[in-house]
């Protein structure tokens, strides 16, 4: 009762006077208690309330959080990046430097058969690693051709991600003119490196990159490649990685006030810890945000990955975070996410020399990765949503839970468009939520039922909200999943912003 009261009166409080201190509220509950123990109790609960405490001599003045002015692009600046984006390619500076840095690591030509050789069986035994079972798995980086093997397969692709990623974070208004951002298990770079070249399009923005990283040897090629690439004074100043392990470090360390934490196919590396454990660390890293800061997490795209991802930020939720997106409770309702398997894609890159080099075999297509498919979420301390959409009150719209009271039935529904392509030419499948459903849902669009009126299914982006009217409701028993029939009756608009706003 307490502490209910306490964060009540708290907000009544705020609701009315634009600053006021901690002490003022003390004369309101009906236990009053020490002005520290208000403090403590209060703390972990003021992000979420848009609040932050300043201390002021004995007491706490408690004033409302001002987000930062977004760092919005330039049209010349979103021209830059979008020819960037076109390319999809590498630069040019980059993949030569990670060839010299293999040259200078091995001593020999990066070209010479013997490397290309040991390259491809540093690559084959990086992929088996990552396919067994999560208590088998190495992932040490210990050696140092599986670092080599990292930089010539992995990060070409999760490079040019994180490049798509920043540029979401830009249209959102979630970059600031200067900001601090911190890499968790940076490996050898990638998203500093990443956000050093997207910054280089920019005519404005500065950001100061902080990193953690266990492995040795990728610090080696982190250090080799950002001295190579970056300039020393510029905009973005890279520092050296903190050699720590995240599962026993004192975060106290790191900077406060961090403006962005990402955490970029790292979390899939503890797989020894259990999923309350992992949400515990980010919670931790999670107090050294700025009240107004965000945090990335990305994952690789395959089902495990993306499911305990989706599972990890719903355990967040629990532990004061907020999903700022793709995820949008468009009921209001606590989503469990069961089997939650979404993700975004975006054009394949080219291929490197290093990578077409590796591929002159028989078996090629083991040492080609171009394909960008990846799980994302974004999470704030301040619950401010990227999408405010809530299905108006009286609508004739089904919730995605009550599906299997209506198999064989024509409906209306109202969700999220959560994949990418899942089926192919002839039969068009994307993923379907509105946070209610325990059963996977599917909208099944056959090429032959296309029309003008549901083509929009197609083409929306990952993560609009859409209606779809006169669906028909099949169970698919195999999956143990619900399928939606788009057919060339069905009407499919965009979600009408016009509804009920929160
Ligand atoms: C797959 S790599 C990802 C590298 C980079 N972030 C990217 O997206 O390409 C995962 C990185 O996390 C690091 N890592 C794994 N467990 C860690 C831990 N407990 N503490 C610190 N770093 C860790 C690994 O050493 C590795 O460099």
């Amino acid at each position: 009762m307490g502490e209910k009261q306490l964060i009540s009166t708290l907000k009544y409080m705020s609701a009315i006077k634009p600053a006021f201190f901690l002490s003022e509220i003390i004369p309101y509950l009906d236990d009053p208690m020490p002005l520290f123990k208000v403090f403590s109790i209060i703390t972990p609960q003021l992000p979420g309330l848009g609040l932050m405490a300043k201390k002021t001599g004995e007491d706490f003045e408690i004033v409302k959080i001002l987000p930062a002015k977004p760092y919005l692009l330039t049209p010349e600046e979103y021209s830059r990046q979008k020819e960037y984006f076109t390319e999809r390619a590498l630069p040019a500076a980059l993949a030569h430097s990670i060839e010299k840095y293999i040259t200078k690591k091995v001593g020999k030509d990066w070209n010479d058969p013997v490397i290309i050789e040991r390259l491809r069986r540093a690559i084959v035994a990086q992929k088996d690693d990552y396919w067994k079972p999560a208590h088998k798995r190495s992932l040490k980086y210990i050696k140092g051709y599986s670092v080599l093997g990292y930089l010539a397969y992995h990060f070409p692709v999760y490079f040019m991600q994180t490049g798509h990623l920043l540029m979401m974070l830009a249209r959102d208004g979630l970059l600031k003119k200067n900001m601090t951002i911190l890499d968790v298990g940076t490996g050898p770079g990638v998203v500093p490196l990443a956000i050093a070249d997207f910054y280089s399009r920019l005519d404005g923005a500065e950001a100061t990159i902080y990193s953690i990283e266990r492995s040795e040897e990728h610090i080696e090629a982190f250090t080799y490649l950002r001295d190579a690439i970056v300039p020393g004074v510029g905009r973005v100043s890279i520092k050296s990685p903190v050699k720590s392990d995240i599962r026993s470090m004192d975060f106290t360390i790191l900077p406060d006030k961090i403006d962005l934490v990402i955490f970029s196919n790292s979390l899939n590396e503890l797989p020894e810890t259990t999923l309350d454990v992992r949400a515990d660390i980010v919670a931790r890293i999670s107090e050294r945000l700025a009240p107004d800061g965000t945090i990335l997490i990305t994952e690789p795209a395959d089902e495990q990955n993306a499911t305990r991802m989706r599972s990890l930020t719903i355990a967040l939720q629990k532990k004061g975070l907020f999903i700022y997106s793709p995820c949008s409770f468009i009921w209001g309702s606590t989503c469990t996410a069961p089997r939650c398997w979404s993700f975004e894609m975006a054009p394949a890159i080219r291929l490197t020399q290093l990578m077409e080099t590796l591929a002159h075999c028989n078996d090629s297509y083991r040492y080609v990765n171009t394909d960008i498919k990846y799980s994302y979420a974004i999470l704030r301390r301040d619950g401010i949503r990227k999408e405010k959409f809530r299905v108006p009150g009286r609508s004739k719209f089904l919730r995605l839970s009550k599906l299997h009271l209506h198999v064989g039935k024509r409906i209306n529904v109202a969700g999220l468009k959560m994949s990418g392509e899942l089926g192919d030419a002839r039969s068009h499948v994307f993923k379907l939520c509105d946070g209610t459903a325990k059963t996977p849902v599917f909208a099944v669009l056959p090429s032959y039922h296309i029309t003008q009126r549901n083509d929009l299914i197609l083409s929306a982006p990952y993560g609009s909200i859409l209606e779809l009217r006169n669906v028909l409701v099949r169970y698919n028993m195999e999956h143990d999943a619900y399928n939606l029939l788009v057919s060339r009756n069905t009407r499919v608009s965009p979600a009408n912003k016009e509804g009920r706003n929160s």
